[in-house]
């Protein structure tokens, strides 16, 4: 997708031609164009023609779609060859081309965690969607069963049977019928009814009630996925995913219609195939990658790297007066994290970051491998690639230097 000045427009950026940059175009061999200025570039047909990475105001989020594509087509060749279908995590991305790109390689469709993320999607031609959490509350609903109607594939899920009677009624008002799945929690920790009687209880329930199609199970374990250790993770997984995958089973004995069992995650995505029940992965952080999966450990090592590092954010050095540190232009607002890491460096070793504020973050120059000057501009992984990408309205996407593309982050607000 060739990303047009409409598109910016639609998707909220707001620049307009007459609120950007008139007069920078006329000169020649300018750099370190903001945002604004790539929009005046576009409006007035230039488009990326000639711009790198080292034109990007900073700090920006920039994507190497080589080791992107890469992934993408890992992860899809792995589902082929273990028969699994993918439906995965839009709320890494919230991008609707990311999306569009992991359908043509074979997926389902994509889920969702938010109302606002499937809408944006859908308006972008997305279908197939499964948003994980529970839909509660008038307006979601209502935008529910307005995205329902015009995209009829919607699934969403319920793990309660107040919410499953409210979902019921409200399909009945619109003459329509909700899609749904029994979210069960493995393991105590988030939403979801529990495993056995209480899931199998609440599937009953739904089943009967009018204008909700029961379609199957939601089970997703998060602490799976960050286990350290590839036997030890494969073990939590099996551990915790027995019991909702023994209801799935029961539930199909019963006779309820269970055609969907969805679940797992970048870190499982070699683990929970070989559970027999498992329908789909809702895999979201393979796209892109963060130092939070790194760390967890592979098949083969310390680091886990089945998925190449994608995403990154350029951040320049802004001030430089002692030996020891250097500080850069990127601090909580540019750098998402929950862990107690920050970012890593890309390419040079003996540097820690720590947060310096919210537009600052140190370097600590412990033993650098290269000199560290004032106006560098450097590259790193993102902490969590998730909140990170929620931080910005836009994604450079980059082929070597090149700005390629730019895709707008969308359904970002409620
Ligand atoms: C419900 C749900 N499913 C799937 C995922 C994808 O997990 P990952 O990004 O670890 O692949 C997440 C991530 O938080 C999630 O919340």
């Amino acid at each position: 997708m060739k990303t047009s000045r409409r598109k910016f427009l639609r998707y909220g950026l707001g620049l307009t031609a007459a609120t950007a940059f008139p007069s920078i175009w006329t000169r020649k061999s300018v750099t370190g164009y903001s945002n604004g200025d790539i929009e005046q570039r576009l409006s007035i047909g230039r488009g990326l023609e000639g711009l790198t990475k080292n034109d990007l105001a900073t700090p920006t989020l920039v994507l190497d779609l080589d080791v992107f594509e890469s992934n993408l087509e890992k992860m899809s060749r792995h589902a082929k060859e273990v028969s699994i279908e993918l439906r995965p995590h839009a709320k890494t991305h919230k991008c609707i081309e990311v999306a569009r790109r992991q359908i043509d390689a074979g997926a389902l469709g994509v889920c969702t965690a938010t109302i606002s993320e499937a809408e944006a999607l859908a308006e972008g031609g997305i279908n197939g969607l499964l948003i994980t959490s529970e839909m509660v509350g008038r307006d979601k609903i209502r935008r529910l069963v307005q995205m329902t109607r015009n995209h009829p594939d919607t699934m969403s899920v319920i793990d309660h049977p107040d919410h499953a009677k409210q979902l019921s009624q409200a399909a009945v008002e619109a003459s329509l019928e909700l899609n749904v799945l029994v979210d069960i929690d493995p393991i105590g920790r988030r939403t979801g009814v529990s495993a056995g009687k209480p899931a199998i209880d609440l599937a009953h329930y739904a089943e009967k009630l009018p204008n909700l199609k029961l379609r199957g199970i939601h089970s997703y374990s998060g602490p799976s996925s960050h286990v350290t250790g590839f036997e030890e993770r494969r073990a939590h997984s099996r551990r915790v995913m027995a019991a909702p995958i023994e209801t799935f089973f029961k539930l199909q004995e019963e006779g309820l219609p269970m055609e969907i069992l969805s679940g797992g995650s970048t870190g499982t995505y070699n683990i929970d195939p070989e559970f027999e029940g498992m329908t789909e992965l809702q895999v979201g952080s393979y796209v892109f990658m963060d130092v939070d999966y790194r760390i967890i450990g592979g098949k083969s090592g310390p680091d886990y790297d089945d998925f190449g590092q994608s995403l990154k954010v350029i951040a320049t050095v802004i001030s430089k007066n002692h030996d020891d540190r250097a500080t850069i232009d990127a601090g909580f607002k540019a750098f998402a994290t929950d862990r107690d890491f920050g970012p890593d460096i890309i390419g040079i070793s003996g540097i820690t970051y720590r947060f310096g504020g919210d537009e600052h973050g140190i370097l600590q120059l412990d033993d650098p491998s290269r000199e560290v000057k004032l106006g560098d501009r450097l590259e790193f992984v993102v902490p969590h690639c998730d909140p990170n990408v929620n931080l910005y309205d836009r994604i450079y996407c980059l082929r070597g230097e090149k700005v390629e593309e730019i895709w707008p982050v969308v359904g970002k607000y409620v």
